[in-house]
């Protein structure tokens, strides 16, 4: 790692400000500094990209307007507003947080990154991310986009993997941060990350501060962030029965734990729970299911294949591989199975996953009708 002296830091948080004053992007979360709004955005902002999230934003705030609102959200409306952004966990504990917030803080929001830490769901980068924007706090917020940028400016060689590696990063960006406007440099350093400073195509020919990135200056750019190999998400193969009750559409809803909790999807079988391995024939394939259909959920299906490619989904530790069928069952009671009949105007009022979204996309292409 270099050290910067007092002036280079200096020239540096000139630069930087300078820049984003000028080029720094109108995104609606930045229109004030309220912390509920703060929030939102960087939860939001967590797994997906800026330009995804400013149409779920927007409805997210006309929906639930303050914190009171999220708090007394009904379940099903919090997860159709998330849906599509995955990790639904974090909505979840948005709830919660509020929840806490009304309980033990009088609904005012805590103004430092330490005490922001202990609500739920808020871990060291969110909380920064508030304090410094919020609360005019100068504590950095380290995230895989902040590891990014100072590991090359400075040359880092700190591995981004390892737990105690925040620290290092937090201590040298504390060194350098600009403690008259931390949000906005917290925030500059973002939208550098986002535009000339990338993993993969950098653009440093044209970055405001390419004269202070030591790993640019060295050519050894795309060498930073230093991290160990990620362990691949695990390979699962499932079976999916886009299924029919007469006009309507036979729909299950996820259990309340594990993976896409309390979720709808169309009936998602994992092979491994079906007589069958993937070298078996269609109509084998076929007859396993309505097996399966019969045992589990007592309800007789029909069956067939679906002249289209699986549906492939990968979620952090699992890679999901999902054949279609489309099937029909005769109306009976649905004593068995954890779902519903749902007539198609009732459809896009589930909470439905991405995956969901991805089987319908995949079944229309079969143009079924
Ligand atoms: N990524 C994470 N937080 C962000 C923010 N506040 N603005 C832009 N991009 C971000």
């Amino acid at each position: 790692m270099i050290e910067w002296s007092s002036t280079t830091i200096k020239a540096f948080q000139t630069t930087l400000l300078d820049w984003y004053d000028k080029a720094g992007r109108d995104l609606p979360w930045r229109h004030d500094h309220e912390p509920y709004h703060i929030w939102v955005s960087e939860i939001m902002l967590q797994q997906t990209q800026v330009q995804t999230v400013i149409p779920y934003y927007e409805r997210f705030m006309a929906w639930f307007p303050t914190v009171t609102a999220l708090a007394q959200a009904p379940e099903e409306r919090l997860l159709k507003a998330w849906e599509g952004l995955g990790y639904y966990s974090r909505v979840r504990n948005m709830q919660r947080c509020a929840r806490q917030l009304l309980a033990d803080y009088d609904g005012q929001w805590p103004q430092t990154a330490a005490e922001l830490s202990d609500l739920i769901g808020i871990g060291p980068y969110t909380a920064g991310a508030i304090a410094s924007i919020a609360f005019n706090e100068p504590v950095p917020a380290v995230d895989g986009n902040a590891y990014r940028v100072f590991s090359r400016l400075l040359e880092i060689d700190a591995d981004i993997t390892k737990p105690g590696t925040r620290e290092i990063f937090e201590q040298a960006i504390s060194r350098i941060m600009s403690t008259d406007r931390p949000g906005d440099f917290n925030q500059a350093i973002m939208d550098l990350g986002a535009s000339y400073m990338t993993a993969r195509q950098p653009d440093t020919a044209h970055s405001p501060v390419k004269a202070f990135n030591q790993a640019y200056l060295d050519g050894k750019e795309l060498d930073y962030p230093v991290r160990t190999k990620k362990p691949r998400p695990q390979p699962v193969d499932y079976v999916a029965v886009v299924t029919k009750m007469g006009p309507d559409w036979l729909m299950t809803q996820r259990g309340s734990k594990g993976m896409l909790a309390n979720l709808w999807t169309v009936p998602l079988i994992k092979l491994t729970d079906l007589d069958v391995t993937t070298d078996d024939s269609a109509a084998d394939l076929i007859s396993a299911v309505r097996q399966y259909f019969k045992q589990e959920y007592q309800l007789i299906l029909t069956a067939t294949t679906l002249a289209v490619r699986p549906v492939t989904h990968t979620f952090t530790h699992q890679k999901w591989t999902i054949q279609l069928l489309q099937g029909q069952v005769e109306p009976a009671e649905l004593a068995f199975f954890a779902g519903e009949r749902v007539s198609p105007t009732d459809l896009a009022t589930l909470p439905m996953p991405k995956v969901q979204a991805k089987i319908w996309d995949r079944y229309r292409q079969a143009d079924p009708e």
